[in-house]
C-alpha cells in the first residue's frame, strides 16, 4: 500500500473540507427536490448531499447550504413554511433539465417550466412531483437539524413513492438499468450507474467454503 496524505480537519478551511468530502464521498445520489412557496408556486433544485437513512420510518435526508449572506435557499425556505417536499431521482434522461434547475433563479421562478419538466400534483402532499423522473418520493418534514449558521440537514418521512411502472415489479424490486440514476462526483463531475453487478452478502458457512476452495485452488496451482 502506498502512503496516505492525511488532513487534520481542525486546521482546514470550509472550502478545503468541502473539496475533500465531495471528491472522496462518491458517487452521491442526486435528489431533484420539488417544493412550493406559500403562494403555491413550484420550485425545483438538485441536492447531492442527499441519501436514504432509514426504512422504518422511511427517512430521506437533504443537506442544504444557505446563501453566502446566510439567507435560506428557496428549497429550505419552502420546506420550513409548508413542511413538505418531494424527492425526484435524477436519471440520465433528465440530467440536463436537472442542471437548469440548479441555475440560481430568484424566488418565484418555476424551474420546472424553465427546464421543460412536467409537474404532476402530489398524491399525499400539496407539492408537485416531476413526471419525467423515474422515481419520486413525497415527504413530510420529520425534523430539521440546524447544524451550523449556514447549513441545515432536513429529514423527511416518505409518505408515498411513484416509480415508473416498467421498472418496478410486484416484489418491489426496482430495475437499476431502467432507473438509470446519475451520481454526483467531485467538482462538476457526474457518473452513470450502468456498470452494475450483484454481490450478495455471504453467510459465515459460505465464507468458510469460499476460503476452503481458494486454499484448494492455491494447492492445485503450486
Ligand atoms: C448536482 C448538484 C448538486 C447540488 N447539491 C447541493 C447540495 O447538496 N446542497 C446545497 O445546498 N446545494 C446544492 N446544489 C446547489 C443548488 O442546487 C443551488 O444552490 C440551487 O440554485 C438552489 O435552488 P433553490 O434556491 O431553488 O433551493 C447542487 C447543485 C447541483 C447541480
Amino acid at each position: 500500500m502506498s502512503g496516505k496524505t492525511s488532513f487534520d480537519f481542525s486546521t482546514l478551511s470550509e472550502r478545503e473540507k468541502y473539496k475533500l468530502l465531495i471528491g472522496a464521498v462518491v458517487p452521491r445520489p442526486i435528489a431533484l427536490v420539488t417544493t412550493v412557496d406559500t403562494e403555491g408556486r413550484a420550485n425545483a433544485a438538485p441536492f447531492s448531499f442527499f441519501n436514504c437513512l432509514s426504512a422504518e420510518p422511511a427517512i430521506l435526508a437533504l443537506g442544504v447550504e444557505n446563501h453566502r449572506n446566510l439567507g435560506l435557499k428557496d428549497t429550505a425556505r419552502n420546506i420550513r413554511s409548508t413542511g413538505v417536499f418531494t424527492v425526484n431521482i435524477v436519471s440520465d434522461a433528465i440530467l440536463e433539465a436537472m442542471n437548469v434547475c440548479a441555475v440560481p433563479f430568484g424566488p418565484g421562478i418555476d424551474e420546472l417550466q424553465e427546464a421543460g419538466l412536467t409537474a404532476v400534483a402530489g398524491a399525499k402532499i400539496a407539492c408537485p412531483r416531476i413526471a419525467e423522473s423515474p422515481a419520486s418520493f413525497e415527504c413530510r418534514q420529520h425534523v430539521t437539524l440546524e447544524i451550523g449558521a449556514s447549513r441545515q440537514i432536513i429529514l423527511g418521512e416518505v409518505l408515498a413513492a411513484h416509480i415508473s411502472a416498467t421498472i418496478v415489479n410486484d416484489r418491489f424490486h426496482v430495475d437499476p438499468y431502467g432507473l438509470d440514476a446519475i451520481g454526483r462526483m467531485g467538482g462538476h463531475g457526474y457518473a452513470r450507474t450502468r456498470d452494475y453487478f450483484d454481490l450478495p452478502t455471504m453467510t459465515v458457512s459460505e465464507w468458510e467454503d469460499d476460503k476452503r476452495s481458494a486454499a484448494a485452488g492455491r494447492r492445485k496451482s503450486a
